[in-house]
């Protein structure tokens, strides 16, 4: 049986709409998933809704609403991203999901039987923003840089001892320095555990919104406890185990830096005492601001992709997510640098090869791609860029340095326009003699742009789908086949369609 690369985004709080700081982890799984399916693997890509705990409760009744009424409203803005953003999930939970309820349950009863979870008193701070209880003495009124005021909170809760769990933890990171990325969270993510780890308290009894926990009912489980768990519900678990061994362990949680001590820490020590393996990585992430400050509806700075995907398109979108941050760092989100890279990468650069390049085409052989006769030392030079391209592109992708990755696709893209401005088709055009030199060139560039279609297809799928129709390539892209040089066959027909980015204002 060989195992599907499966890949998860955050379950997001089904507490307010989707925008582009929580649409950015969806886009990058996407990337990921696409480029595993177009490898020929089979791929699961799990994304959904968390919609239990004290922040749900919460935000619900400010609005005079039940706390599944609120989910059910919400929940489903975060399905519409997969549509906005053309996301390929395979599938979408949701933690009311029965299945999801049973599995917590299931877990839980595991822990309470092997003596990992006891019941105790918490007396601490928590910070519903975070859904997470906040380490500080009882009279430093702590505050959380993300949420502010935090809340003191006293209940008979159950605890798991993730105390016990300390020096697995330990050695689980040290035998794999390649289980939470950036290596900077890495190290302060161990640095932490080093410090000592202490039990934490998994169930609430001052509200009642979330799983009851088995055989106490005046309790519900914590909601992370009972969100991080999707990960496995999500793939089977308890009840179909063959499908549970197709996709367990997961290859990678892709999740924002804010949340990374539960996905490295106590959710690795959950699986753990449940006789689980952990998952492969963790790939931390950094935040988005918008024009410079936290995005937040009080700022008013807050932008739904929906707005910016029906006005210039989804892929332009992905295009800048993943090229303007280097994957790990935080950026900034504004409609100035966006509308600067859509003109000038997409426009001017991929748009504009790709419109010169079948005009030509059309112009000069009937919209048929020619046949190419001896390569000159221009013309290897191109073919030598978008060989060189490959390996780049292959490393930067498998250590997720996707910025860098479009980086090296804009190399090829580059070059092909500098190309043409070289070989200059259209003086060549005027002399019957050069038609052979003509044919060379034009099916060389036809050539690049298949190549582009397939090195694309990742990440901007719907304009790498664009290409291909209009280029006449046909099927579906196989990676890393399709990469070599020379798949477009002479004598194909092509159909030159509208711009591909046409040019938008700067607001
Ligand atoms: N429900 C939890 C996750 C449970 S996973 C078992 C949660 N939800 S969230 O909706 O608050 O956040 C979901 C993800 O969105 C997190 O990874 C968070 O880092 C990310 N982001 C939220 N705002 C963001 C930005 N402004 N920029 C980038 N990522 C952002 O946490």
């Amino acid at each position: 049986m060989t195992k599907a690369f499966y890949v998860t985004t955050p379950i997001y709080y089904a507490n307010s709409e989707p925008h582009v700081g929580t649409a950015y982890t969806s886009i990058v799984a996407d990337v990921l998933a696409r480029y595993h399916r177009l490898r020929g693997e089979e791929v699961f890509f799990l994304t959904g809704t968390d919609e239990h705990g004290q922040k749900i409760f919460r935000a619900a009744k400010e609005q005079g609403l039940t706390p599944k009424a609120l989910a059910d409203q919400l929940c489903p803005k975060f399905k519409e991203l997969t549509p906005t953003l053309s996301l390929t999930n395979d599938h979408f939970i949701r933690t009311t999901d029965p299945a999801h309820e049973h599995a917590v349950k299931t877990l839980f009863s595991r822990l309470i039987a092997s003596g990992d979870v006891y019941k105790g008193q918490y007396k601490g701070w928590y910070c519903t923003g975070c859904e997470g209880y906040v380490d500080a003495p009882a009279d430093a009124k702590p505050t959380c840089e993300l949420h502010g005021a935090v809340d003191w909170l006293e209940e008979e809760n159950y605890f798991f001892r993730l105390s016990k769990y300390r020096d697995r933890i330990l050695a689980h990171f040290k035998a794999n320095p390649g289980f939470v990325e950036p290596t900077s969270r890495y190290n302060e993510v161990l640095n932490r555990i080093k410090g000592g780890l202490e039990d934490v308290s998994v169930s609430r009894s001052s509200f009642d919104w979330g799983v009851p926990l088995p055989g106490d009912e005046k309790h519900v489980i914590w909601v992370w406890f009972d969100a991080l768990i999707n990960y496995i519900s999500g793939v089977g678990f308890p009840d179909d185990p063959e499908r549970f061994a197709r996709h367990w362990p997961a290859d990678v949680h892709l999740v924002g830096k804010d949340i990374i001590w539960f996905h490295s820490v106590i959710w690795p020590c959950m699986l753990i005492a449940a006789g689980i393996e952990p998952p492969r990585k963790v790939y931390a992430h950094g935040w988005w601001t918008v024009n410079g400050d936290k995005i937040s509806k009080t700022k008013g700075n807050v932008v739904y992709p929906r707005d910016v995907t029906a006005k210039y398109g989804v892929d332009p979108l992905r295009y800048f997510m993943l090229r303007e941050l280097p994957f790990g760092l935080d950026g900034d989100f504004s409609l100035t640098a966006f509308t600067r890279r859509y003109n000038s990468d997409l426009g001017n650069d991929l748009g504009n090869l790709v419109n010169r390049v079948l005009a030509l085409v059309e112009k000069h052989f009937g919209g048929v791609v020619p046949e190419q006769g001896a390569y000159e030392p221009v013309d290897a030079a191109l073919r030598a860029t978008f060989e060189a391209v490959v390996p780049r592109y292959e490393e930067t992708l498998g250590r997720y340095e996707f910025s860098l990755t479009l980086e090296e696709i804009w190399k090829a893209v580059r070059h092909a326009n500098a190309y043409v401005d070289q070989t200059k088709p259209w003086t060549l055009a005027k002399d019957p003699a050069n038609r052979g030199r003509l044919g060379t060139v034009l099916g060389a560039l036809c050539e690049g742009l298949r190549e582009l279609s397939c090195l694309l297809a990742p990440f901007l799928p719907n304009v790498s789908e664009g290409i291909r129709r209009q280029i006449g390539a046909e099927g579906p892209v196989r990676l890393p086949g399709d990469l070599a040089w020379g798949g477009l066959a002479a004598g194909t027909r092509i159909a030159k369609g509208a711009p591909l980015f046409p040019r938008v204002d700067a607001p």
